[in-house]
């Protein structure tokens, strides 16, 4: 952590809809925890992240939902800012891609690009939907996957396979706006000239050597980012189209011939948000935002989910590069996906936990979401939330062992002084909490607790987070060990002295959890704080100067400090509550898989619409005489599958007919049901039996028959007009 200043950037999420645990574990709560450390350690940082509001994502929701972009952006822009705020993600500005000067931003890169040549102008045949009179790029596009054979493929991307995809390599392509097949036409574009760059991206990525400059460690980097990087690179870098035939986006320029109707490539302009954030932020704080992204002493890192390593770490520093002036990302420590229930996260499927919903429903409980995730990263490979884990965490860890400490500590303090911290005799020595055998010594066991709370902080730095969890937990289990080793409950009788020193140092540790806690569990911190009677945190240096102190042996909380009374930090999840969670993951899945059959029975029905029959007048629909009925009985006719022989009670009379339902409905399932029954139709013989009518039934969008039938208990022999 040599660097004089730090910009941190969290993947700006599509404004298409809310955030899910997947969101928060892959970046958000990584760049949160990295950032707070670094503020602790009164590090110079600005942590920026927005809503992209671009891109099919967004034009596509609005389609869906019959409404506009804008309206789509507005609402889940709201949602997004306000879940990040409420799960502790504290970012230094949430800023937004629809913004002017986001806009400003991206046609300054956009012109400087073109004007250092960058750009090839290439006409090409490219897939357009007739119907809507559109082309089709991007996530506008669906089809079978070349490499794996998804169907469900999108035309930049397989989301099965992960691989990168262009619409023309797509089998049997289909429209996402109209379902329609579509044909090839001719459009111009600005593509960058991305195999210009291929040589030094590759020696960057692998060496962290550019324009001669050691930039960074290339071991520092996540196997699976460089990984993928270089399977990128070895299929040869093509250049890439950075512009859209959209009615929703970024203007390409209006100076540049030929950009009318031009909009820029979403993963031009979503990336430079990053810079536009920052410019907002330094105009809303009175500070500069160029040193943060053009000087040498500043180290830029992005954290993103592992679907976004491609252009994080080739296609936007190919960007800087081209662009010129900026520096390049010392780091990408994208994490990989956390699946759910043993499946797959899914906003489509609405196969998720709703991180707003969760705020709403288990209010005051955000740190054990974070907890969670935090041992949950999928930091080198994909990992699996479950709501049973999450329970047994909370009640196994944060209850048994920090609550359970935190607890004892300071009602021991209070029940043998009164809360106030005794003056202690330091040489006084006492079993230590590391390790029974060894007898502990005051100034030596600070010294102790410093070096794992440096421990600690070298795994934030490398990015290592489930490491840090865990040695931060471990400071809270040698707490716990350091009472149950001297049982100062027992001891305090024969031996004052040394129970003083236990319970004094114990106070000590509580104190540097207190700050320690703070990047992965904020809202703990706050309220260890207010327990201890400690100010609030500054964000600004408390880490350091924690260890400053401890590192001498000095402690943090002086003698005859007055601590408040203990409240309870975390309490045991019942089984209650996760079996509601559990079962609201069940009912979301069947809702939307009925939805999802309803609409495409829909879709099917609308698609097999039979032609209308010949007009006819009003007089001739009056001669109809429908009367409402009941069947009394039904039953198979020999030799017919197709007929149910039923006796329907039609008020004054009852008829015998026959209906050719039996493929739909056993005569059990019939008898009972009101029906509207076309009651002066004259009658046929069938198979040998009069029937005295017909029952109107209505054709089921699946395909089946459905009885059109009056209001539940209506009268038989009623009109029906
Ligand atoms: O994948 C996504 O959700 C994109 N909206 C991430 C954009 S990150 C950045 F480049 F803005
Ligand atoms: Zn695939």
């Amino acid at each position: 952590m040599s660097k004089k200043r730090y910009l941190v950037t969290a993947a700006l999420p599509y404004a298409n809809g809310p955030l899910h645990i997947g969101h928060l574990a892959g970046a958000y709560l990584p760049a949160d925890i990295f950032v707070r450390y670094l503020r602790l350690m009164g590090k110079d940082v600005v942590f920026v992240c927005g809503s992209d509001e671009h891109g099919a994502a967004i034009t596509v929701k609005a389609r869906k939902e019959g409404t506009t972009p804008r309206e789509v952006v507005d609402k889940y822009h709201a949602i997004l800012r306000d879940t990040f705020q409420k799960i502790g993600i504290s970012f230094d500005i949430y800023h937004r891609t629809s913004e002017p000067l986001h806009h400003e931003t991206s046609q300054d890169f956009f012109r400087k690009l073109f004007e250092n040549k960058e750009f090839i102008e290439e006409t090409t045949e490219q897939y357009y939907d007739e119907t809507v009179g559109q082309f089709l790029a991007d996530r506008y596009i669906v089809g079978a996957c070349p490499v794996c054979a998804n169907p469900d493929a999108y035309g930049d991307q397989c989301e099965k396979c992960g691989s990168s995809l262009s619409p023309t390599d797509l089998i049997e392509p289909k429209s996402m706006l109209s379902g329609s097949v579509p044909v090839k036409r001719p459009t111009k574009h600005w593509f960058l000239r991305l195999d210009q760059h291929e040589q030094w991206l590759r020696v960057w990525i692998n060496t962290g050597v550019a324009d001669h400059k050691q930039l960074h460690n290339a071991s520092d980097w996540k196997n699976h980012v460089v990984g993928q990087c270089n399977s990128w690179l070895d299929q040869g870098l093509q250049p890439r189209a950075m512009t859209r035939d959209l009615d929703w986006g970024v203007d390409v320029p209006q100076e540049i011939p030929g950009s009318e109707g031009k909009k820029l490539y979403v993963w031009l302009d979503a990336p430079i948000g990053y810079i536009s954030a920052t410019k907002q932020w330094a105009l809303d704080h009175g500070k500069a935002w160029e040193p943060y992204w053009k000087s040498d002493d500043t180290a830029l890192i992005h954290f993103i989910g592992k679907d976004n390593i491609v252009f994080h770490c080739l296609i936007f520093p190919a960007i800087l590069k081209a662009h010129g002036g900026f520096i390049l990302p010392e780091n990408v420590p994208a994490n990989q996906f956390l699946n759910l229930e043993g499946r797959k996260l899914s906003t489509s499927k609405n196969w998720a936990v709703w991180v707003h919903e969760y705020c709403e429903e288990v209010a005051g409980q955000e740190d054990v979401l974070r907890y969670n995730m935090i041992k949950k990263m999928p930091e080198q490979s994909d990992s699996e939330f479950t709501w049973t884990g999450f329970q047994e965490t909370n009640n196994n860890e944060l209850v048994n062992n920090l609550a359970n400490f935190v607890n004892r500590v300071l009602v021991l303090n209070q029940k043998y002084y009164d809360g106030v911290l005794p003056r202690i005799d330091e040489n006084c020595l006492f079993k230590s909490g590391w390790n029974q055998e060894t007898e502990g010594q005051y100034n030596e066991e600070l010294r102790v607790l410093h070096n794992k709370l440096q421990e600690m902080g070298a795994a934030i730095e490398r990015y290592e987070l489930r490491e840090a969890l865990r040695i931060l937990m471990e400071i809270s289990s040698a707490g716990n060990a350091l009472l149950q080793f001297n049982e100062p409950w027992k001891t305090v009788k024969d031996d004052p002295e040394m129970v003083k020193v236990v319970l004094n140092l114990a106070v000590q540790y509580v104190a540097a959890l207190s700050v320690a806690t703070r990047p992965f569990m904020p809202f703990s911190a706050d309220r260890l704080r207010k327990m201890l009677n400690l100010g609030p945190l500054q964000d600004n240096g408390d880490l350091l100067d924690v260890l400053n102190e401890l590192v001498e042996g000095n402690p943090i909380v002086p003698a005859h400090h007055a601590l408040n009374q203990p409240e309870h930090l975390f309490s045991r999840i019942p089984d209650e509550v996760i079996d509601q969670q559990i079962a609201k993951l069940t009912q979301q899945d069947a809702a939307k898989m009925q939805t999802e059959s309803t609409a495409a029975a829909v879709e099917t029905a609308e698609i097999n619409h039979t032609p209308l029959a010949p007009e006819i007048q009003f007089d001739d629909f009056a001669k109809l005489d429908l009367r409402t009925g009941a069947i009394l009985t039904a039953e198979k006719m020999e030799k017919s599958k197709k007929l149910l022989k039923l006796s329907v009670d039609l008020g004054f009379e009852t008829r015998t007919i026959l209906s050719g339902i039996a493929e739909h409905f056993s005569p059990e399932e019939v008898v009972g049901q009101q029906v509207v029954i076309v009651a002066n139709l004259a009658p046929r013989v069938m198979m040998g039996i009069d029937s005295q009518g017909m029952s109107l039934m209505a054709d089921a969008p699946d395909g089946k028959l459905s009885f059109v039938s009056p209001q539940q208990g209506w009268m038989n022999g009623r009109g029906v007009k």
